[in-house]
């Protein structure tokens, strides 16, 4: 496959982190400290799916065809205020999409995960050109009424979108799935049966952090190796490494074990935090639109999240701005 269309799309909100020490007990200095994060935009007056819509409205746009030329979407999304129907069937009636679609739920890894199903798809030659939006509001996980600051400083909302065909941009895939559910996990209460004796409340985001930490890296820095040797590509010869923007200290980590100057690692985080699986998608389309992608570079992309879920990939860009 090949990426021929970019969009992103984000709240008007921006949050600073001096703005949330009126919530929790946290410092501007601590949150820059130990994840780089300055702001993060959140939902307010819009909601996740006029993100996604609008993200989808400016891949679609951007890649020059119609919305009914789509003959697969995929959508990663961890949740949104519809449990059903899925968030691609809400978005897909709203940008004039009529192809079948569905959802993936592979927390921050969604957008690799999504690729590697595109590529599968077209492979199969069951879809000629597909659609993947990631749109996530991790924010609504965090606990805010109990004022837990270890979780609600890293999140924030966001979409970004890509629209694939066939072509050969992909070099070599990973994804990898280790159950480790008690690391970073959120439970939301579903209708109880008069037939249950124990209801399951639901709980905020939990998260251990340098559980989460260790994982992140030891995962990501497995996954890179494991697409490079695959591609057959030198890290020296990389131009940009696009990673899951989580935490400036996970992605100096990285850096450390491919041995890359920071120049290779493009970031938003200090305006985005972390928008889980939107945030490779929305991160590309920045680098596209600024004209920082040219045809012919090499890009490695990884990301990893809750599950504990984790992939990587070697593309060679090939779309002119
Ligand atoms: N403001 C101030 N203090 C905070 C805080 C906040 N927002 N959040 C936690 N703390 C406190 C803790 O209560 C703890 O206090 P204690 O020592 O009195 O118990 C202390 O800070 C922990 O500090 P430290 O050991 O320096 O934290 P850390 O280096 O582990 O950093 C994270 C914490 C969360 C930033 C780090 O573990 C991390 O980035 N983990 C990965 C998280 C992530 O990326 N999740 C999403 C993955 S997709």
């Amino acid at each position: 496959m090949k990426i021929i269309g970019t969009g992103s799309a984000m709240p008007e909100l921006a949050v600073t982190n001096e703005m949330l020490t009126e919530y929790f007990d946290t410092s501007d200095e601590w949150i820059r400290s130990r994840t780089g994060i300055v702001t993060r935009h959140l939902c307010s007056k819009e909601t996740l799916i006029d993100l996604g819509v609008e993200a989808c409205q400016k891949a679609i746009e951007n890649a020059g065809i119609d919305p009914k030329e789509i003959d697969y979407f995929i959508c990663s999304n961890v949740a949104n205020n519809y449990v059903t129907p899925a968030m691609s069937c809400v978005v897909q009636g709203k940008i004039g999409a009529t192809c079948p679609c569905f959802d993936i739920s592979c927390a921050c890894t969604g957008f690799i995960f999504a690729l590697d199903i595109a590529e599968s798809f077209i492979k199969a030659g069951r879809a000629k050109k597909i659609l993947i939006l990631c749109a996530e509001e991790p924010s609504k996980f965090c606990d805010w009424k109990g004022h837990d600051r270890t979780t609600s400083i890293l999140f924030g909302d966001g979409a970004g979108a890509v629209v694939v065909t066939e072509g050969d941009d992909l070099q070599s895939i990973c994804t990898a799935t280790t159950s480790l559910p008690d690391v970073l996990w959120y439970k939301h209460a579903m209708e109880p049966t008069p037939f249950e004796d124990g209801i399951e409340e639901h709980v905020p985001l939990q998260m251990d952090g340098k559980g989460v930490f260790r994982t992140a890296v030891t995962s990501s820095c497995k996954d890179v190796d494991q697409v490079l040797k695959e591609a057959n590509v030198n890290p020296d010869d990389v131009d940009l490494f696009v990673l899951h923007q989580a935490n400036f200290r996970i992605i100096d980590a990285i850096r450390n074990f491919v041995g890359q100057p920071a120049e290779k690692f493009p970031t938003n985080l200090q305006h985005y935090g972390n928008t889980s699986s939107a945030s490779i998608p929305i991160l590309l389309d920045e680098l596209h639109r600024e004209g920082k992608l040219k045809p012919g570079m090499q890009l490695v992309m990884s990301a990893f999240g809750a599950g504990f879920v984790s992939g990587a990939c070697c593309i060679k860009w090939s779309m002119e701005k």
